[in-house]
């Protein structure tokens, strides 16, 4: 069997596998997170390590110890895990949605220059991503920096623990804006340019590389044997496409959890295309920066990647704002309140009888990179009720997806076919809300598992069951049923997705 864990934001997963992708054993625990001021969010690493014990002591008590050939790792991507000498944690964590470093992005812009950083990582400097919080330490908290031997991404403080290396893999790498992403390694330039020392970073390894073995202290802990390899993994959304089979030019994965997600392989580094491509129709030319440009789990295989902060998330807000009680009398019954909204949404037209929704709860990334922008509901009438909201927050945020879809596949080629997953596929009308939205069929998964079946499938190849990440996605990944978007939707959605476009330039000064 083979195991991934996924070092998630809000809990930490588990799940051993067999080569034919089914799953064997799962276990996941909870962890909270803190937010010491308004936009800072933080996590205790020893947090992601006691999840991690936890789920991998209950998958040994399922499967046995001996069953478990290889382990592979993945997890929240972009957090700043910070380390001294001796491999203690100096403070907690700054996570992927932080947003406390706009003035450290100015200043990396400032100093490796906007279109070399672009050229070079791939990306503009971002607040999400790992440099500019290791710049925010050497600022504010000079003492810690001082301390500092080792930055580490989420995932790779799991590896430290579990293995004792000091590693990382190049999506996740990816994520810092320290790596040069067509050359898969760390950007001596931008190194240079920040005055970083490259001895800090971990070393890098491509996904499906074993980069250690469970340690005989790690064995004691977790109840794995010792001696199993642990491959380097993906960030949270190569892992994810990697369980979507979406590892050739031309599948493309979007993922609907907390944030939204459209991911698309490329054969090359796709930044490098951007100045010889127009905006879609009423997106601004940046936009199409504000696609993501990252390594793909698959070596000489790169993607493009748009990222809604909150597309679950806005969901989930509406449930907590208008569905309390519901919320409450479903996990009584054991029910599924989502169920009841989506049913509720089911009930009002496309269109929602002219009530808009914008899911910028949290600011947004693509395709705005606003962090100061907030969710609205524009066209509020009288004869709206909840059902009426409850559609527009799903067609807001299929609308945001298109966003994405629309400029990945002018920076990355028109995918063949397109997978859904994550929470957001079990609902059958969201399915088709989006398939109409997007303007294409949406093909599910058998087994919708995420970036932990991606991170098992890793260590699968890394252990050498398979001779590479394609041909153990082959064997291991499961297609579902496809949903083609209802006739006459597509249309409507058309029409309104200009509405929806322009509304952000309305209200965007607003913020
Ligand atoms: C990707 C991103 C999120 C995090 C959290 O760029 O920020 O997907 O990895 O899951």
């Amino acid at each position: 069997l083979f195991v991934g864990i996924d070092v998630g934001t809000t809990g930490c997963r588990a799940l051993a596998v067999d080569a034919e992708g089914v799953v064997r054993a799962e276990a996941t625990t909870e962890y909270g997170f803190a937010m010491p001021r308004p936009g800072w969010t933080e996590q205790d690493p020893e947090e992601w390590w006691s999840g991690a014990v936890r789920c991998l002591r209950s998958l040994v008590a399922q499967v046995g110890a001996g069953a478990i050939r290889g382990v592979g790792l993945t997890g929240q991507m972009h957090g700043s895990v910070f380390l001294d000498g001796r491999g203690a944690v100096i403070r907690p964590a700054l996570l992927w949605n932080d947003q406390r470093t706009v003035a450290q992005c100015d200043a990396i812009e400032a100093r490796v220059g906007s279109e070399r950083l672009y050229a070079l990582a791939g990306n503009p400097a971002l607040t999400g991503f790992t440099a500019p919080k290791l710049l925010w330490l050497r600022e504010h908290e000079p003492d810690a920096y001082a301390r500092l031997a080792h930055l580490l991404l989420p995932k790779d403080y799991v590896r430290f623990r579990l293995t004792g290396a000091i590693a990382t893999d190049v999506t996740d790498a990816s994520g810092t804006l320290l790596l040069d992403v067509a050359g898969r390694r760390w950007s001596q330039e931008i190194l240079a340019a920040l005055d970083i020392d490259e001895r800090i970073l971990p070393a890098l390894y491509e996904s499906a590389d074993v980069t250690g073995a469970v340690s005989e202290e790690a064995a004691r802990a977790t109840g794995l044997a010792a001696g199993t390899p642990v491959v380097a993994g993906a960030g949270d959304q190569a892992a994810g496409a990697v369980a979507a089979g979406a590892v050739t030019p031309g599948i493309a994965a979007v993922a609907v959890g907390t944030s939204g997600v459209v991911f698309l392989p490329s054969e090359e580094p796709v930044h490098t295309r951007a100045d010889d491509v127009a905006a879609p129709p009423g997106l601004e030319p940046e936009s199409l920066k504000t696609v993501h440009s990252f390594c793909h789990a698959v070596p000489g295989l790169w993607h493009a990647m748009g990222v809604m902060l909150s597309a679950g998330g806005s969901l989930r807000w509406l449930r907590d704002a208008l569905y309390a009680a519901e919320a409450a009398e479903a996990a009584r019954q054991g029910a599924d309140v989502y169920d009841r909204i989506t049913a509720d949404a089911a009930e009002v037209a496309p269109g929602a009888e002219g009530l808009l929704f914008l899911p910028y709860l949290a600011g947004e990334r693509t395709p705005h990179f606003d962090p100061f922008v907030r969710g609205s509901f524009l066209g509020l009438s009288l004869g709206h009720r909840r059902q009426h909201l409850a559609r527009a927050v799903l067609e807001g945020i299929a609308f945001g997806l298109r966003d994405c879809l629309d400029l990945v596949r002018r920076l990355a080629g028109e995918p063949a076919e397109v997978r859904i997953m994550g929470g957001g596929a079990k609902s059958e009308v969201w399915r088709e809300i989006i398939a109409a939205v997007l303007g294409v069929p949406l093909r599910r998964l058998g087994v919708d598992e995420g970036p932990a079946l991606g991170a098992a499938i890793l260590a699968a190849v890394g252990v050498g069951a398979f001779a590479d990440v394609r041909s153990a996605c082959q064997a291991m990944v499961r297609l579902g049923s496809v949903t083609e978007p209802p006739a006459s939707w597509p249309s409507l959605y058309e029409a309104l997705l200009l509405a929806y476009r322009g509304a952000y330039r309305q209200v965007a000064p607003v913020f």
